[in-house]
This record gives structure tokens, C-alpha cells and sequence, in this order.
């Protein structure tokens, strides 16, 4: 089996490997309008739940990326039929002959994607068994799976480790479990979901995330029969059922996405309406837009960003898990920053490695100075991770064109949008990585008015 982008949901997107490398010629204000799809990080969780249905799904807003293609193989592979909807963009999912897959097969399509660990829970109920590959994703950081092991561990999941990856069984089924997770892990507390709403009795999840996207799976699971409930204090209680059935659902709007154009307008100097974009699900990051002295108008279907008057001020920036300030906005908002005056400083706590897609802004002429242990001055809203970095940003710096090699899907787009805010010319290379994320990218630029060829 071969799939391309353009077979996902039919939409015309760009198949993987095409327009590794971009010529951009920066410096010109980025103005117009995009619209936003579903949440990568729903869509592809949305997907894995649908294996738990005794009947056929539909998911809507589908966004046409590569990770969304890594899983609808995945399904595939495990006898899932997969077509497009009712309606463009929409993904209809019928599980009703899942079987086992080869090791090997899983693991070719399993390509770059974290996803397949969420796998585990759902095929150890329909099958009894799960085979998980050793897990790509994108490199920020060594992004463990210990968390998931041990939750389902705590169901009744025996796992072996071989060569290649896991293998997981269930001889005695699986049975509700309380568990108090070490860190609110988005991946985890999903891990925890899909595996509890079908298990023998009741679960209680402790120190769960508690992200929109992860709400909007529980939207999900609830459409599907599940029964759960969210208590105060990060608590998710979930009873088990016998029985789930296929779900129709539209999934959450991706604030990431809608943040990195915002970051786009603000760096750029132009404006921006973001179609899709939600002010509940972003009030944080509006937040700092503020503070920084960027302007937004939320409008009934979206968001408009744009600088506000005069010029825009540095801020400080911490990431955390839900409420707080998102680690997947802060690499397009540090493009922004280097264009801000005075100092900023982005403490990152999620990850422990999220700051090398700087050393390309820094060539481009950005003063950027990263700490690899953190800076310990200043109170805290949240305790200190072990794995705590800051950047130090002072602006405005004047960037210039450079050469510059993609690392991740969000410093990419971090990249691409540093190279068009920067005046002369830039080559950005390896940007099939962020097609994992952001549907049609180049589409999207050129109709703002990005200036760019596709070289290679
Ligand atoms: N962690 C562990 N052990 C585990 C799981 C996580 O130590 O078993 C640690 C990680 O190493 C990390 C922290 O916990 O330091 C948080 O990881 P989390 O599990 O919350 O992240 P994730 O589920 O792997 C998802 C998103 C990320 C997003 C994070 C945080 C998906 C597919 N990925 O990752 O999105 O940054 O939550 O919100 O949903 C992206 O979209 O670019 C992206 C990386």
C-alpha cells in the first residue's frame, strides 16, 4: 500500500517528499487569510479511538498532513477501511474487521509518529495483543514512554521488550486501576482514556492533563458510549463499558496552527485573520500577544493579529502543560520576539530540548542566548522542571537571509517564517518535516503574499 497527502481527505495537498527545499525571499509583510482545520493532536487520537467502535466513525475537519496519513496506514494495517466522508475533509472509519499486523508492517508505516503507542489499549481490547515499533516523532528531546508502560501495566498489560519495539498482552483481560501519573502527559493521559472507557470496572486518573484537545477526546469517547467524568484537581474518573459504538464528530480547531500565524503576522509586521481560530481555547497565548503589544480582534468565525501601535516589547514566557502558556507556541513566538524591543526570556519546562531551532535564527542575525539549565532568578508560576532551558532574546535585530536546515515541525515553520521576515534572500531545507503539522503550507504562504520557490 502507497499512500499520498492528496489521497487523506482529497483536498489537494502535497505529497511527502515534495518541495524538500525552499528559495524565500523575505522582508515584506505577510497579510490575508488562512483557515484552520481540526487539531493535529485530536484528529490523530480521534482516529486510534475509532478501532474501539463495534461501528463505522466519521471525523470532520480532517487536516491534510502527514501525520494524519501515518495513521489512517496504521489503521489500515490492522484492517480498518478508511475512505473519505460525507463531506470534504471528513475521514470515515470502519474498524469491524480489525486483525493483528506484522511487526515489520507497523513499523514501515509507523514512520517519524509517536501515535503508535496510542494503539496499545484499543488493540489489546479488540485483539488481545499489540506490537508498538520503537517510536520516532520530533526530536526535543528523549520523549519517554514510561508513563504509558506503567499505566498499562496497571490495567492488567503484560509488556515485553524486543529488538524492534514492544510487545503487549492482556491473558487475564484489563480491569480498571487507579493511577497518579508523575506529570500531566498529554500522550499519557490519552493512553490512559483509550484504554480504561473499555476496561472491567472503574478507573481514577490523577495529575491528568487537561488540554482542549484532550477534552475534546473525551467528547469522543463520550459520543461513543464511554462514561467519564472530569473532577477538580486534574482527576478524570472513567466507569468501563462493555461496548463502544462509531462516533460523528467535528473535531477541535488546532490552536497551534492558529498560533504560528498569528507568530507570522506579528514577526512579518502584517496581519493576519486566522478562519477557525477560538478565543477560549487560546486566551493565554492572547494574553502575551498583548503584552508584547500585538493586537488581535476576535470575530464570530476566527481571529485577526496584527502588531498594535508603536513598537512591540519584550516578555517573559513560561511553558507549561494546559492552562498555561502552550511549548508548541513558543518557537513561532521567539521569530516574533527577535523583532520586539527590549528583552525577552522563554523558559521552557515540557521539553528538555526545544531551543536548537535558535542557533538558525541566531546565523540570521537574532541575539539569542540560550541557558541549557535555566536561569534560576524570578518567581516561578510553576515549580522548576528538571529539564528547564531559557532562551534570552534581546531585540529588535535586523535578520538577514542564511542557509538553514529544518530540525522539528514547529522550529521549521519557525524557520520559514524567520526567513521571510528577515530582507535578502534564504535557502530552508528539509521541509517535508513540516508537513507533519501545518496543511498546506505553500498554498498558504503564497496567499499571503510570501515570496518563495520551490528548489528542490
Ligand atoms: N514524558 C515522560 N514519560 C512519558 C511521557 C512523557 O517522561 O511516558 C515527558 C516527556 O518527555 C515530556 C513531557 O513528559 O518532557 C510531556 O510530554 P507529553 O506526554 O505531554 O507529550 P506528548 O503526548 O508526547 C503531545 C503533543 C506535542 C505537545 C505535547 C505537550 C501529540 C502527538 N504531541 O506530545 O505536540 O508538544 O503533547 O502539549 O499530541 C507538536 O505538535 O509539535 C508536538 C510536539
Amino acid at each position: 500500500m502507497s499512500i499520498t497527502l492528496n489521497d487523506i481527505t482529497g483536498t489537494g495537498g502535497i505529497a511527502p517528499g515534495a518541495g524538500e527545499i525552499l528559495s524565500i525571499r523575505g522582508g515584506r509583510p505577510l497579510s490575508g487569510r488562512v483557515s484552520v482545520k481540526g487539531a493535529k493532536n485530536l484528529v490523530t487520537k480521534a482516529m486510534v479511538a475509532a478501532l474501539l467502535g463495534n461501528s463505522a466513525s466519521t471525523l470532520r475537519d480532517v487536516p491534510d498532513i502527514s501525520d494524519v496519513a501515518v495513521v489512517r496506514s496504521l489503521l489500515e494495517v490492522h484492517g480498518v477501511r478508511v475512505v473519505e466522508g460525507d463531506e470534504p475533509g471528513s475521514l470515515l472509519m470502519d474498524p469491524r474487521d480489525v486483525e493483528s499486523a506484522h511487526m515489520e508492517e507497523i513499523d514501515a508505516y509507523a514512520g517519524s509518529s509517536r501515535i503508535p503507542i496510542l494503539f496499545c489499549g484499543p488493540l489489546l481490547h479488540r485483539l488481545g495483543e499489540a506490537f508498538i515499533p520503537d517510536l520516532g516523532g520530533c526530536r526535543i528531546g528523549d520523549r519517554p514512554i514510561d508513563f504509558h508502560l506503567d499505566a498499562l501495566r496497571k490495567f492488567g498489560a503484560v509488556v515485553e521488550k524486543l529488538p524492534s519495539g514492544i510487545r503487549l498482552s492482556a491473558p487475564h483481560g484489563l480491569h480498571g486501576a487507579n493511577i497518579h501519573l508523575p506529570y500531566p502527559s498529554v500522550g499519557a493521559t490519552e493512553q490512559v482514556l483509550l484504554t480504561a472507557v473499555r476496561a472491567d470496572g472503574q478507573t481514577e486518573l490523577k495529575n491528568a492533563a487537561i488540554e482542549p484537545e484532550i477534552m475534546d477526546l473525551i467528547a469522543v469517547l463520550q459520543k461513543m458510549g464511554a462514561i467519564i467524568s472530569y473532577e477538580p484537581n486534574r482527576v478524570i474518573l472513567i466507569e468501563g463499558v462493555k461496548e463502544l459504538k462509531g462516533y460523528d464528530h467535528r473535531a477541535i480547531f488546532d490552536r497551534n496552527e492558529a498560533a504560528s500565524w498569528a507568530a507570522a503576522a506579528l514577526a512579518t509586521d502584517g496581519e493576519i485573520y486566522v478562519e477557525g481560530a477560538r478565543q477560549q481555547e487560546m486566551l493565554t497565548f492572547l494574553n502575551v500577544v498583548r503584552r508584547m503589544n500585538g493586537d488581535f480582534e476576535v470575530h464570530e468565525d476566527g481571529i485577526t493579529f496584527r502588531r498594535g501601535t508603536g513598537a512591540m516589547r519584550g516578555v517573559t514566557v513560561e511553558t507549561d502543560v494546559h492552562p498555561g502558556f502552550m511549548t508548541d507556541w513558543q518557537q513561532p513566538l521567539i521569530v516574533a520576539l527577535t523583532q520586539a524591543e527590549g528583552q525577552s526570556i522563554v523558559h521552557e519546562t515540557v521539553y528538555e530540548n526545544r531551543f536548537g531551532f535558535t542557533d538558525a535564527l541566531v546565523k540570521m542575525g537574532a541575539d539569542i542566548i540560550v541557558h541549557p539549565h535555566g536561569l534560576q532568578d524570578g518567581p516561578r508560576r510553576v515549580p522548576r522542571r528538571q529539564l528547564e532551558q531559557a532562551a534570552v532574546i534581546n531585540g529588535s535585530t535586523h535578520l538577514t537571509g542564511a542557509d538553514i536546515v529544518v530540525p522539528d515541525l514547529r522550529g521549521g515553520y519557525s524557520h520559514v517564517i524567520a526567513a521571510l521576515t528577515a530582507t535578502g534572500e534564504s535557502t530552508v531545507r528539509n521541509i517535508g518535516i513540516i508537513r507533519r503539522g501545518y496543511e498546506k503550507l505553500l498554498p498558504k504562504l503564497s496567499g499571503l503574499g510570501a515570496d518563495f520557490d520551490v528548489i528542490g
